[in-house]
């Protein structure tokens, strides 16, 4: 069997103990396998970039961050632009699956991956994929791998803040990744001990940011720490035209810092961890999980169950077609659990 392996799209904790998880099972199964590594995401499968490898080299990857294979973003509405010779990217890719005569195509990423995924399998490709983001936003799986590990970054981040924050009695805002969708705010908020959690999915009201400060204030703590998710809104800015929300490239715990100065008379400063929630060793629940989503990718191969995604499903990892993970995308829902909690713990959601 000749397989390609690729991972697409940002990086994250992980993607190396999928990928070993994967090549484990298939070299230990199968003793004709050939096993290629495709650069860079979608970009080496359509301009022809990949590599025979060899069984050592997914050895000692499994505590390694980032991804042996490289990565890159092909946005998905990119993929069916034609170029000079009249020819989409997709095509190319069909084209360069066929020719080498690939037998299946491995695939790890998160929502954008998952739609070209789908339609590299509806144009007859092999597909099997693995959710990757740390993000925790892809459709059809309880949680994405890289996850547990974005939030161990960002919950250290928060961590380290209290002892600053409570020496000078200053107002810390914490801006963690997550455009659309706030998993990751939420659980290092809860993890981290935040005061205040603000998230895309939740527009905050100012009034209640800063009442909580002020009851803290009141109580005799004079720092409070809030996390703020890079997509989060004001109730003004929702209702804002998306092109003016970002007020010049402002970002939303600039916005929040100075809203905050202008009213506070207390310090406020931001940080922003930014990347270092993508970096470093995926936690050991993340190696876990990588472990067993890379066994059942490969049993489905091994099967030949294409079109599907390995997906965790309460304890189990199942198989879920890729018909009902493309294009979807899984924000927190208002009666998510874990919200209603943060609030029976005295947690302002900004409402
Ligand atoms: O999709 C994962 C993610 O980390 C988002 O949370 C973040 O907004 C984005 O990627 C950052 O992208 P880039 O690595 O391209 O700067």
């Amino acid at each position: 069997m000749k397989i390609g392996m690729l991972t697409s799209g940002g990086d994250c904790q992980g993607l190396n103990a999928a990928l070993r998880g994967v090549a484990k099972t298939l070299f230990g199964a199968l003793s004709d396998l050939e096993l290629y590594g495709i650069q860079d995401g979608y970009k080496g499968l359509i301009e022809g970039q990949w590599r025979r490898m060899e069984p050592h080299e997914f050895s000692g990857i499994l505590r390694e961050g980032g991804t042996i294979l490289g990565t890159s973003r092909q946005p998905y509405k990119t993929i069916q632009n034609a170029d000079e010779n009249n020819m989409d990217k997709l095509t190319m890719m069909l084209k360069n699956y066929e020719n080498e005569k690939f037998d299946a195509l491995v695939i790890l990423g998160g929502c954008g991956t998952h739609k070209t995924a789908y339609a590299l399998s509806q144009r007859g490709v092999n597909v099997v994929t693995l959710p990757k983001t740390i993000d925790n936003d892809l459709y059809g799986t309880d949680y994405s791998f890289g996850f547990d590990s974005a939030v161990a970054k960002a919950a250290e981040v928060l961590d380290v803040i209290h002892s600053t924050a409570a020496a000078h009695g200053r107002i810390f805002v914490v801006e963690l990744m997550g455009n659309k969708a706030g998993w990751v705010t939420l659980y290092a908020g809860l993890a981290g001990g935040a005061d205040v959690i603000l998230l895309p999915e939740i527009p905050y009201e100012l009034n209640s940011v800063l009442n909580i400060i002020d009851r803290r204030n009141r109580i005799g703590r004079r720092f409070s720490i809030i996390a703020i998710a890079e997509g989060a809104l004001s109730k003004e800015e929702a209702v804002l035209p998306k092109k003016e929300r970002k007020n010049g490239g402002s970002t939303s715990g600039s916005r929040l810092v100075r809203e905050l100065d202008e009213r506070l008379n207390q310090d406020v400063r931001l940080v922003v961890p930014g990347h270092f929630q993508r970096g470093g060793d995926p936690t050991p629940t993340d190696r876990v999980f990588c472990s067993r989503l890379g066994a059942v990718a490969a049993e489905l191969i091994l099967n030949k169950r294409f079109g599907r995604m390995a997906a965790l499903r309460g304890t189990s990892i199942i198989a879920v077609p890729l018909s009902e993970v493309a294009g979807k995308q899984k924000i927190i829902p208002p009666d998510c659990e874990a919200l209603a909690q943060a609030r029976l713990l005295g947690i302002s959601l900004g409402e």
